[in-house]
């Protein structure tokens, strides 16, 4: 017995020298970013555990600089945390960051990696990420994107003026932006109260949840194989319905698709494929199986319905704080759109309200900490070294807060996007990038930038919002964890407005 414990000193004795030999070597090595020291293997808990993160590396910024270490357990990670570096490393460095790192919960969610936000740089994410890129495209051809929206936002319009007492909007629209990606996606235009829809939507909220307070896995990853917790196992169970609907609806378009006619963003896929039949290009088909298509609609449906949700909610939140704001949009709605219902080509015209919800975009955190990228190679950034296969943040929250370019940054200001003339400046200010940059940028900005702008308009345009007598706006975040930020819930009372 003693023997047996002796050795179990050994053991232990001789991994903890390794590993310190290891650390030491591989310090010695490169010029690593510097960060607070922690606990070995344990890292910085009171970072990673605590759903304040973004601000905390914001506030290890300002000693450290730009570019800092974190440790999560025994896994390090380096935040970006000014736009100089994100920059750097997204857009300068090319590819260097364009990798991502396997995590235990994506790759169950993602069926092995066969979708683009989660796989790493790749040829086969290359192509997927271009045909879902194409697919998205056909959106932005004809009127086919704004009476998609007008369509969805009139259901959802009608019934919020049935409401006679006060009523959260962000069940409201919640609903909503899942019925416009089931028009996008399935080509599927379903009454207001559908259960599916409501059903799906129960099922993105509560793996939202139980996201936001993290996977005991994703941290230990061995711990899925030996002993898994029952979140884990919750996480397994709600993830294989959400896929199955997926595969469902995909069958589904498999038996009526038809090559001359595209019906919605699965039948682009189909066609990609047909495509790549017709000219017998067996690489490609390889990579265009079931599995990465249906992988495909996961990413366009759930990378764009809490982002676009979560906007509006804030979007909403900050039309009832500041009502002078909220006039000042329907001014111009009335002004530039007049009686009928606003359209893309009013776009380039409603500058204060795009301000508004460039303003929205700032502040509101809805990507968190976005998606982690990998280093594909050693590279460097802000002049230190980052070896290949280091996960790689970008704190969003902190650009979008950076005093060296925004005044007063927790002020909502549209006026920062407005030239003298009050019209949108023709460049965006420079630390302001919400959908990201470089090789991984959001793929869905040039569909939601357009769709959440003819929303807004939609929403002011028919009535005033405020909150309800006596009830004062509450200043407090709902914080998600991971960085996400969404405004604790409220109520509003709306009112049609005349003339519209
Ligand atoms: C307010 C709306 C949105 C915001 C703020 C937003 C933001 C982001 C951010 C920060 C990323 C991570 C980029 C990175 O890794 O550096 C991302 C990725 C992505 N977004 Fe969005 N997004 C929005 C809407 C959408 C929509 C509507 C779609 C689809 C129609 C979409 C599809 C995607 C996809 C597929 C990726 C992964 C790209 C890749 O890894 O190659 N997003 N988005």
């Amino acid at each position: 017995m003693v023997y047996l414990s002796l050795n179990v000193q050994t053991i232990l004795a001789g991994l903890t020298i390794g590993y310190l030999v290891y650390y030491v070597i591989k310090r010695m090595r490169y010029r690593l970013p510097p960060g607070p020291w922690c606990i070995p293997l344990v890292g910085h808990y009171k970072i990673y555990g605590s759903v304040e993160i973004h601000k905390k590396i914001a506030e290890l910024s300002k000693k450290y600089g730009p570019v800092v270490h974190v440790k999560f357990g025994p896994k390090m990670l380096i935040v970006l945390n000014n736009i100089d570096v994100t920059l750097e490393a997204m857009v300068k460095k090319k590819a260097d960051f364009a990798g991502r790192p396997k995590i235990n919960s994506m790759e169950v969610f993602t069926e092995g990696g066969k979708d683009i936000a989660f796989t790493t740089y790749s040829p086969t994410w290359k192509l997927h990420r271009k045909i879902a890129g194409k697919a998205l495209r056909h959106y932005l051809q004809g009127d086919l994107l704004e009476s998609m929206v007008q369509d969805n936002a009139e259901k959802f319009l009608n019934k919020m003026a049935e409401e006679k007492e006060p009523f959260f909007f962000k069940d409201f629209v919640d609903q909503m932006i899942f019925h416009q990606l089931y028009t996008i996606c399935f080509g599927e235009k379903r009454p207001v109260d559908d259960p599916e829809v409501k059903a799906l939507l129960k099922l993105d909220n509560d793996l939202f949840d139980l996201f936001g307070t993290g996977l005991a896995e994703d941290l230990v990853p061995y711990l899925k194989d030996i002993y898994p917790t029952a979140r884990w196992e919750k996480f397994k169970k709600m993830t294989e319905e959400i896929l199955q609907l997926l595969h469902t609806k995909f069958n589904q378009h498999k038996e009526t698709f038809s090559p001359d006619k595209n019906r919605d963003f699965i039948d682009s896929l189909l066609m990609a494929r047909q495509e790549a039949e017709n000219e017998g290009n067996e690489d490609a088909l390889e990579k265009l199986d079931d599995g990465y298509l249906v992988q495909t609609i996961a990413d366009i449906f759930f990378a764009g319905v809490d982002t676009t949700r979560f906007t509006m909610d804030w979007f909403v939140y900050f039309m009832t704080r500041f009502p002078e704001t909220q006039i000042k949009c329907q001014e111009e709605i009335d002004r530039v759109v007049g009686s009928g219902r606003p359209s893309m080509k009013d776009r380039s015209s409603l500058h204060y309200t795009e301000g508004c919800l460039f303003e929205t975009l700032r502040l509101a955190n809805v990507a968190g900490l976005g998606i982690p990228h990998k280093t594909i190679c050693d590279t460097q950034v802000g002049g230190y070294d980052i070896p290949k296969s280091t996960t790689v943040l970008i704190n969003f929250w902190a650009l979008h807060h950076d005093t060296k370019y925004w005044k007063d940054p927790e002020q909502f200001d549209p006026t920062r996007y407005l030239d003298e003339d009050g019209k949108m400046k023709p460049t965006k200010p420079e630390s302001w990038l919400p959908f990201s940059a470089g090789r991984r940028v959001c793929l869905g900005e040039t569909v939601a930038k357009p769709e959440l702008l003819l929303l807004c308009a939609n929403l002011l345009q028919r009535f005033d919002i405020r909150l309800p007598d006596g009830v004062k706006a509450n200043p407090e975040y709902n914080l998600k964890g991971f960085g996400i930020e969404l405004p604790s819930d409220y109520k509003i009372v709306v009112k049609e407005r005349t003339g519209n």
